[in-house]
Protein backbone atom coordinates (compact mmCIF):
# COMPACT_ATOMS: atom_id res chain seq x y z
CA UNK A 1 0.00 0.00 0.00
CA UNK A 2 1.08 3.26 -0.53
CA UNK A 3 1.33 5.57 2.13
CA UNK A 4 0.77 9.76 1.71
CA UNK A 5 4.11 11.12 0.75
CA UNK A 6 4.98 8.05 -1.26
CA UNK A 7 5.36 7.94 -4.94
CA UNK A 8 5.19 4.76 -6.97
CA UNK A 9 7.70 4.81 -10.65
CA UNK A 10 6.15 2.72 -13.30
CA UNK A 11 9.32 0.69 -14.56
CA UNK A 12 8.66 0.09 -18.01
CA UNK A 13 7.52 3.66 -19.05
CA UNK A 14 8.28 5.83 -16.49
CA UNK A 15 4.72 7.06 -15.39
CA UNK A 16 4.54 8.19 -11.45
CA UNK A 17 1.79 8.09 -9.11
CA UNK A 18 2.06 9.79 -6.05
CA UNK A 19 -0.39 9.76 -2.92
CA UNK A 20 0.29 12.87 -2.40
CA UNK A 21 -1.77 16.59 -1.47
CA UNK A 22 -2.06 18.90 -4.36
CA UNK A 23 -1.78 22.08 -2.23
CA UNK A 24 1.53 20.98 -1.24
CA UNK A 25 4.54 22.47 -2.87
CA UNK A 26 6.66 20.07 -1.25
CA UNK A 27 5.01 17.17 -2.54
CA UNK A 28 4.71 18.41 -5.91
CA UNK A 29 8.40 19.13 -6.27
CA UNK A 30 8.91 15.80 -5.32
CA UNK A 31 6.36 14.39 -7.74
CA UNK A 32 8.16 15.97 -10.38
CA UNK A 33 11.49 15.87 -9.43
CA UNK A 34 13.76 17.87 -12.31
CA UNK A 35 11.26 17.53 -14.43
CA UNK A 36 8.29 20.36 -15.94
CA UNK A 37 5.30 19.05 -18.40
CA UNK A 38 3.43 20.62 -21.13
CA UNK A 39 0.21 19.48 -20.06
CA UNK A 40 -2.05 19.98 -17.01
CA UNK A 41 -5.19 18.27 -16.88
CA UNK A 42 -6.72 18.86 -13.66
CA UNK A 43 -10.14 17.43 -12.24
CA UNK A 44 -10.28 18.89 -8.83
CA UNK A 45 -13.34 18.15 -6.08
CA UNK A 46 -15.61 20.23 -7.11
CA UNK A 47 -16.77 21.49 -3.72
CA UNK A 48 -20.63 20.34 -4.27
CA UNK A 49 -22.68 18.73 -1.66
CA UNK A 50 -22.09 15.26 -2.94
CA UNK A 51 -18.42 15.11 -2.00
CA UNK A 52 -17.28 17.07 1.25
CA UNK A 53 -17.73 20.77 0.78
CA UNK A 54 -15.99 23.94 2.07
CA UNK A 55 -16.96 27.77 2.30
CA UNK A 56 -16.35 29.21 -0.61
CA UNK A 57 -13.81 31.55 0.03
CA UNK A 58 -11.55 28.71 1.76
CA UNK A 59 -12.16 26.38 -1.41
CA UNK A 60 -11.09 29.38 -3.24
CA UNK A 61 -7.92 29.73 -1.34
CA UNK A 62 -7.12 26.03 -1.54
CA UNK A 63 -7.67 26.05 -5.48
CA UNK A 64 -5.27 29.13 -5.64
CA UNK A 65 -2.46 26.94 -3.42
CA UNK A 66 -2.66 24.17 -6.13
CA UNK A 67 -3.01 26.37 -8.91
CA UNK A 68 0.15 27.39 -7.83
CA UNK A 69 1.75 24.34 -7.29
CA UNK A 70 0.43 23.38 -10.43
CA UNK A 71 2.11 26.57 -12.53
CA UNK A 72 5.25 25.69 -11.18
CA UNK A 73 5.04 22.34 -12.36
CA UNK A 74 4.62 23.27 -16.43
CA UNK A 75 7.03 24.45 -19.20
CA UNK A 76 7.37 28.51 -20.35
CA UNK A 77 4.73 26.71 -23.45
CA UNK A 78 2.10 24.88 -21.48
CA UNK A 79 -1.90 24.19 -21.55
CA UNK A 80 -3.47 24.09 -18.13
CA UNK A 81 -7.10 22.27 -18.50
CA UNK A 82 -9.47 22.57 -15.18
CA UNK A 83 -12.42 20.72 -15.19
CA UNK A 84 -15.40 22.28 -12.53
CA UNK A 85 -18.52 22.24 -11.74
CA UNK A 86 -21.17 25.29 -11.66
CA UNK A 87 -23.72 24.15 -8.89
CA UNK A 88 -27.09 26.00 -10.60
CA UNK A 89 -28.78 25.54 -7.02
CA UNK A 90 -25.74 27.96 -5.64
CA UNK A 91 -24.83 31.11 -7.18
CA UNK A 92 -23.50 28.43 -9.87
CA UNK A 93 -20.34 27.99 -8.32
CA UNK A 94 -17.72 27.25 -8.00
CA UNK A 95 -17.07 28.18 -11.54
CA UNK A 96 -17.02 32.09 -11.35
CA UNK A 97 -14.72 32.47 -8.60
CA UNK A 98 -12.49 30.09 -9.75
CA UNK A 99 -12.42 31.94 -12.99
CA UNK A 100 -12.14 35.27 -10.85
CA UNK A 101 -9.08 33.90 -9.22
CA UNK A 102 -7.60 32.62 -12.54
CA UNK A 103 -7.69 36.44 -13.78
CA UNK A 104 -4.68 36.90 -10.81
CA UNK A 105 -1.94 33.99 -11.96
CA UNK A 106 0.23 34.37 -15.06
CA UNK A 107 -1.83 32.66 -17.64
CA UNK A 108 -4.11 33.28 -20.79
CA UNK A 109 -7.51 32.39 -21.12
CA UNK A 110 -8.20 30.39 -24.50
CA UNK A 111 -11.39 28.69 -24.07
CA UNK A 112 -14.39 27.85 -21.90
CA UNK A 113 -15.54 24.03 -22.71
CA UNK A 114 -18.64 22.03 -22.16
CA UNK A 115 -19.16 18.63 -22.24
CA UNK A 116 -22.83 17.53 -22.77
CA UNK A 117 -23.84 14.28 -20.11
CA UNK A 118 -26.04 12.07 -20.94
CA UNK A 119 -27.92 12.16 -18.12
CA UNK A 120 -28.76 14.93 -15.92
CA UNK A 121 -31.24 16.61 -12.90
CA UNK A 122 -33.74 18.72 -12.15
CA UNK A 123 -35.85 17.34 -15.39
CA UNK A 124 -39.20 18.33 -14.44
CA UNK A 125 -39.04 21.90 -12.40
CA UNK A 126 -35.99 23.25 -14.21
CA UNK A 127 -33.59 22.56 -17.25
CA UNK A 128 -32.19 19.46 -17.04
CA UNK A 129 -28.48 20.00 -15.41
CA UNK A 130 -26.54 18.13 -18.36
CA UNK A 131 -23.16 20.49 -18.25
CA UNK A 132 -19.64 19.83 -17.00
CA UNK A 133 -17.63 22.44 -17.61
CA UNK A 134 -13.58 22.62 -18.95
CA UNK A 135 -11.75 25.39 -18.92
CA UNK A 136 -8.50 25.60 -20.83
CA UNK A 137 -5.48 28.15 -20.02
CA UNK A 138 -2.43 28.44 -21.47
CA UNK A 139 1.18 30.46 -20.80
CA UNK A 140 3.71 30.77 -23.71
CA UNK A 141 3.03 29.00 -27.05
CA UNK A 142 1.96 25.24 -26.60
CA UNK A 143 1.20 23.23 -29.71
CA UNK A 144 -2.52 22.66 -30.32
CA UNK A 145 -3.72 20.67 -32.82
CA UNK A 146 -7.43 20.36 -34.21
CA UNK A 147 -9.43 17.45 -33.19
CA UNK A 148 -12.21 15.54 -35.07
CA UNK A 149 -15.38 13.96 -33.90
CA UNK A 150 -17.04 11.01 -35.18
CA UNK A 151 -20.28 13.18 -35.99
CA UNK A 152 -20.22 13.54 -40.07
CA UNK A 153 -20.15 16.39 -41.91
CA UNK A 154 -23.69 17.47 -43.12
CA UNK A 155 -24.08 20.55 -44.28
CA UNK A 156 -22.82 21.33 -47.76
CA UNK A 157 -23.45 24.39 -49.50
CA UNK A 158 -21.09 27.16 -48.27
CA UNK A 159 -18.98 28.24 -51.37
CA UNK A 160 -15.82 30.35 -51.10
CA UNK A 161 -13.53 30.87 -53.75
CA UNK A 162 -10.13 29.48 -53.04
CA UNK A 163 -7.20 30.28 -55.86
CA UNK A 164 -10.00 31.65 -58.18
CA UNK A 165 -12.33 28.61 -58.21
CA UNK A 166 -15.48 28.18 -56.64
CA UNK A 167 -15.20 25.72 -53.90
CA UNK A 168 -17.46 24.17 -51.94
CA UNK A 169 -17.09 23.61 -48.15
CA UNK A 170 -16.78 19.50 -48.04
CA UNK A 171 -14.07 19.80 -50.95
CA UNK A 172 -12.00 22.42 -48.21
CA UNK A 173 -12.65 20.53 -45.41
CA UNK A 174 -9.45 18.51 -43.87
CA UNK A 175 -12.06 15.69 -42.52
CA UNK A 176 -15.46 13.84 -43.40
CA UNK A 177 -16.18 14.87 -39.79
CA UNK A 178 -16.95 17.71 -37.76
CA UNK A 179 -13.92 19.40 -35.82
CA UNK A 180 -14.17 19.35 -32.11
CA UNK A 181 -15.54 22.71 -30.71
CA UNK A 182 -15.85 23.77 -27.19
CA UNK A 183 -18.97 22.20 -27.17
CA UNK A 184 -18.65 18.71 -26.85
CA UNK A 185 -21.78 16.23 -27.72
CA UNK A 186 -20.20 13.29 -28.54
CA UNK A 187 -18.38 11.97 -25.69
CA UNK A 188 -20.48 9.21 -23.45
CA UNK A 189 -20.85 9.90 -19.79
CA UNK A 190 -19.44 6.86 -17.90
CA UNK A 191 -21.95 4.58 -16.83
CA UNK A 192 -21.89 1.40 -14.95
CA UNK A 193 -22.63 -1.06 -18.72
CA UNK A 194 -19.32 0.63 -20.34
CA UNK A 195 -16.08 -1.33 -20.31
CA UNK A 196 -14.02 1.45 -19.05
CA UNK A 197 -16.13 1.89 -16.07
CA UNK A 198 -13.94 1.18 -12.76
CA UNK A 199 -15.88 0.41 -10.48
CA UNK A 200 -16.42 2.95 -6.73
CA UNK A 201 -15.31 5.71 -9.18
CA UNK A 202 -18.36 8.41 -8.37
CA UNK A 203 -16.46 11.27 -11.07
CA UNK A 204 -14.41 8.87 -13.50
CA UNK A 205 -13.88 10.95 -16.77
CA UNK A 206 -14.43 9.54 -20.27
CA UNK A 207 -11.33 8.45 -21.80
CA UNK A 208 -11.96 9.92 -24.82
CA UNK A 209 -12.73 13.43 -23.51
CA UNK A 210 -8.98 13.19 -21.65
CA UNK A 211 -7.78 11.83 -25.27
CA UNK A 212 -8.79 14.36 -26.84
CA UNK A 213 -7.27 17.29 -25.10
CA UNK A 214 -3.97 14.94 -24.46
CA UNK A 215 -3.54 14.66 -28.51
CA UNK A 216 -4.85 18.55 -28.97
CA UNK A 217 -2.01 19.80 -25.98
CA UNK A 218 0.54 17.85 -26.13
CA UNK A 219 3.13 15.76 -28.34
CA UNK A 220 4.58 12.00 -28.18
CA UNK A 221 7.04 11.76 -25.50
CA UNK A 222 5.92 15.09 -23.50
CA UNK A 223 5.06 14.77 -19.66
CA UNK A 224 1.67 15.13 -18.56
CA UNK A 225 0.90 16.48 -14.70
CA UNK A 226 -2.54 15.32 -13.17
CA UNK A 227 -2.42 15.97 -9.43
CA UNK A 228 -6.43 14.59 -8.73
CA UNK A 229 -6.09 11.16 -10.46
CA UNK A 230 -8.87 9.34 -9.07
CA UNK A 231 -9.86 6.19 -11.73
CA UNK A 232 -6.53 7.33 -13.62
CA UNK A 233 -7.89 8.68 -16.65
CA UNK A 234 -5.37 10.62 -17.59
CA UNK A 235 -2.07 8.14 -16.91
CA UNK A 236 -4.17 5.60 -18.92
CA UNK A 237 -4.58 8.16 -21.63
CA UNK A 238 -1.03 8.83 -21.37
CA UNK A 239 -0.03 5.15 -21.80
CA UNK A 240 -2.29 5.01 -24.68
CA UNK A 241 -1.12 7.73 -26.42
CA UNK A 242 2.37 7.59 -25.83
CA UNK A 243 2.87 10.45 -23.48
CA UNK A 244 4.40 10.06 -20.06
CA UNK A 245 2.29 11.33 -16.81
CA UNK A 246 3.16 12.21 -13.42
CA UNK A 247 -0.25 12.02 -11.20
CA UNK A 248 -1.22 12.15 -7.70
CA UNK A 249 -4.40 11.41 -5.29
CA UNK A 250 -4.65 12.34 -1.74
CA UNK A 251 -7.05 9.02 -1.49
CA UNK A 252 -4.48 6.23 -1.37
CA UNK A 253 -7.28 3.97 -2.76
CA UNK A 254 -7.14 5.66 -5.95
CA UNK A 255 -3.73 5.57 -6.33
CA UNK A 256 -3.64 2.11 -5.63
CA UNK A 257 -6.34 2.14 -8.29
CA UNK A 258 -5.01 4.08 -10.82
CA UNK A 259 -2.02 1.87 -10.54
CA UNK A 260 -4.09 -1.24 -11.12
CA UNK A 261 -5.74 -0.01 -13.95
CA UNK A 262 -2.97 0.54 -15.34
CA UNK A 263 -1.38 -2.64 -15.24
CA UNK A 264 -4.16 -4.56 -15.82
CA UNK A 265 -5.04 -2.47 -19.34
CA UNK A 266 -1.43 -3.63 -20.56
CA UNK A 267 -2.32 -7.40 -19.04
CA UNK A 268 -5.46 -7.46 -21.13
CA UNK A 269 -6.31 -4.42 -23.39
CA UNK A 270 -9.31 -3.32 -21.16
CA UNK A 271 -9.80 -0.16 -19.66
CA UNK A 272 -12.20 -0.08 -16.42
CA UNK A 273 -12.81 -2.83 -14.32
CA UNK A 274 -13.29 -3.49 -10.41
CA UNK A 275 -9.94 -2.43 -8.48
CA UNK A 276 -11.08 -1.46 -5.26
CA UNK A 277 -11.89 -4.69 -3.68
CA UNK A 278 -8.55 -5.93 -4.52
CA UNK A 279 -6.33 -2.90 -4.23
CA UNK A 280 -4.27 -4.02 -0.87
CA UNK A 281 -3.90 -8.15 -2.01
CA UNK A 282 -2.29 -7.13 -5.40
CA UNK A 283 -0.29 -4.35 -3.95
CA UNK A 284 2.74 -6.41 -3.52
CA UNK A 285 2.98 -7.06 -7.50
CA UNK A 286 3.06 -3.21 -8.01
CA UNK A 287 7.16 -3.69 -8.61
CA UNK A 288 9.93 -0.95 -7.88
CA UNK A 289 8.69 1.85 -5.35
CA UNK A 290 10.46 5.16 -4.78
CA UNK A 291 9.83 6.46 -1.57
CA UNK A 292 10.77 9.79 -2.15
CA UNK A 293 9.15 11.79 0.78
CA UNK A 294 7.87 10.64 4.10
CA UNK A 295 5.97 13.21 6.42
CA UNK A 296 7.79 11.08 9.42
C1 LIG B 1 -13.17 14.69 -9.44
S1 LIG B 1 -12.07 13.42 -8.94
C2 LIG B 1 -11.01 13.28 -10.35
C3 LIG B 1 -11.59 12.42 -11.47
C4 LIG B 1 -10.58 11.95 -12.55
N1 LIG B 1 -10.29 12.99 -13.51
C5 LIG B 1 -11.05 10.68 -13.29
O1 LIG B 1 -11.33 10.74 -14.49
O2 LIG B 1 -11.16 9.66 -12.66
C6 LIG B 1 -11.16 14.27 -7.71
C7 LIG B 1 -10.10 13.46 -6.98
O3 LIG B 1 -9.28 14.39 -6.25
C8 LIG B 1 -8.82 13.76 -5.08
N2 LIG B 1 -8.37 14.81 -4.14
C9 LIG B 1 -9.11 15.58 -3.30
N3 LIG B 1 -8.34 16.46 -2.64
C10 LIG B 1 -7.06 16.28 -3.08
C11 LIG B 1 -5.80 16.88 -2.80
N4 LIG B 1 -5.69 17.87 -1.90
N5 LIG B 1 -4.71 16.43 -3.45
C12 LIG B 1 -4.79 15.42 -4.35
N6 LIG B 1 -5.96 14.81 -4.66
C13 LIG B 1 -7.08 15.24 -4.04
C14 LIG B 1 -9.99 12.91 -4.61
O4 LIG B 1 -9.54 11.84 -3.79
C15 LIG B 1 -10.59 12.44 -5.95
O5 LIG B 1 -10.12 11.16 -6.27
Amino acid sequence: MLALGEIWEDPVKGHRVGCLDAANPEHIALLMGDRKATLAVQDPPYNQVAFEQMPIDEYIAWSSRWVDNCQWSLTEDASLYVWLGADQNNGFQPLPDFMLMMRGKPVQSRSFITMRNQRGYGTQKNWMCVRQECLYYVRGNPPFTPQYTDIPRKTNGYYKEVGGKLTENSERSKSPFIRAGNVWIDVQQIFYKLEEDVKGCYAQKPLKAIERIVLASSREGDLVVDFFAHAGTTLLACERLNRVCYTADIDLRFCELTIQRLLNYRETGKTGGDFLSDASEESSQLGPQLTLFSEG
